[in-house]
């Protein structure tokens, strides 16, 4: 019998989430209510009591927070071209531009000694990605930022549990966001949400949340400016509440796993592996090997071969300038040539909680013998 498909990745949803999941089902109220209360509550403990508000998507917080910092129509957002094209859209959504720079080859992530030259009098704010959860160095990002007068809306998307130095990371900084989509490394499904600096940008952030509105003492309601509809549903919230519970054992687990990768990988095969991380800042949100140059143009074949032996293969990202909506705002092959390697070369293998160490040493076989087979 062949073994089961190993997906990229895969949540682990336990017993009582379910059951905690029912309970709000059956209990007459299951849009935003005491369970979302919880959640926020829970992380802004965990954060060192920074407020933290809950929203829909990893997408819609980092729109809102743009929002919030007043950005918009001429004003300049510098960011990354090598993350999931919802961190440039949301620039696009608010009517800024997207100015990218190119990665850092070691990290992957936003080479922070290029962004000086990129900074230009309309520049707003920095977006820095943690890149399969590697923090972006945030001490030179702090410094940029105080030296240039800018805001900074850390897209932390795939990093929630990760550290720079003893310090996890939304517990400090700027503007923060996180994501729960279901392939983060905890989920409420779908939903996000944006760790604040005090509790004025908070009661703003919930407006832009909800349709603008303000709830009066006396009952009724005020709505001074635009708001949107991003608020998350209590069934969502109590799947975070259940995940929170774990989300430290499940980052060991992911760290023990690509600890696996790296003592089983053969590098006769010619790839370039991920940052080793050794610091351990990392949460090890997707581990991530570049295919050997003479591969790249063949990285299909070599996911549908993998495919063929049971194991889930996937890209996380080709570098985004180069889809037909930056190229039209004028970008072009070799505007960032380090962005672009990687981009043409990655592949995400599988790593989640619930993997064994032999499917760590399945994937490693299923790896070597396809590359003995395309090369
Ligand atoms: C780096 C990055 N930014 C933004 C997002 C958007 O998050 P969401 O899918 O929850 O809208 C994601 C996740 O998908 C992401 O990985």
């Amino acid at each position: 019998m062949s073994a089961p498909f190993l997906p990229f990745t895969r949540p682990s949803i336990d017993e009582r989430t379910i059951a905690e999941v029912g309970e709000v089902l059956r209990s007459g109220w299951i849009t935003t209510g005491p369970k979302c209360l919880e959640l926020e509550a829970a992380f802004s403990k965990r954060l060192g009591g920074r407020p933290v508000r809950l929203v829909n998507s990893g997408t819609a917080s980092l729109e809102l927070a743009l929002r919030l910092c007043d950005i918009g129509p001429g004003d300049e957002v510098i960011t990354t071209p090598l993350s999931w094209v919802a961190t440039a859209n949301v620039v696009l959504a608010v009517g800024a531009i997207p100015v990218f720079v190119d990665v850092d080859p070691a990290s992957r992530n936003i080479d922070l000694s290029r962004v000086q030259h990129a900074i230009t009098p309309r520049t707003r704010a920095l977006l820095p990605v943690d890149l399969a959860g590697l923090p972006v160095d945030r001490d030179l990002l702090y410094a940029l930022a105080q030296k240039h007068g800018l805001r900074v809306i850390e897209d932390a998307a795939q990093s929630f549990g990760a550290h720079w130095g003893d310090r996890e990371i939304g517990s400090f900084g700027d503007l923060v966001s996180f994501s729960f989509h279901a392939n983060k490394n905890m989920t409420t499904s779908e939903g996000g949400c944006l760790v604040l600096n005090n509790e004025d940008e908070a009661r703003r952030f919930e407006k832009l949340r909800l349709q603008g509105v303000a709830r009066l003492p006396d009952g009724g309601m005020e709505v001074e400016a635009w708001g949107g509809k991003a608020n998350l549903t209590d069934v969502a919230a109590a799947i975070g509440l259940g995940q929170l519970r774990h989300i430290d054992d499940f980052n060991e687990r992911r760290h023990e796993l690509a600890q696996r990768y790296f003592a089983r990988w053969d590098p006769a095969l010619g790839f370039t592996l991920p940052p080793a991380d050794s610091e351990r800042h990392g949460n090890w949100h997707m581990f991530q090997p570049l295919l050997p140059a003479r591969l790249a143009p063949r990285r299909g074949e070599f996911i549908a071969a993998m495919k063929a032996q049971g194991i889930g293969v996937g890209v996380h990202y080709p570098a985004m300038h180069l889809f037909s909506l930056f190229r039209q705002r004028g970008h072009t092959d070799g505007d960032f040539p380090v962005a672009e390697d990687i981009g043409a070369r990655t592949i995400t293998l599988p790593l989640f909680p619930a993997m064994t160490d032999a499917d760590v040493d399945r994937v490693c076989d299923a790896v070597a013998s396809v590359t003995a087979r395309l090369s």
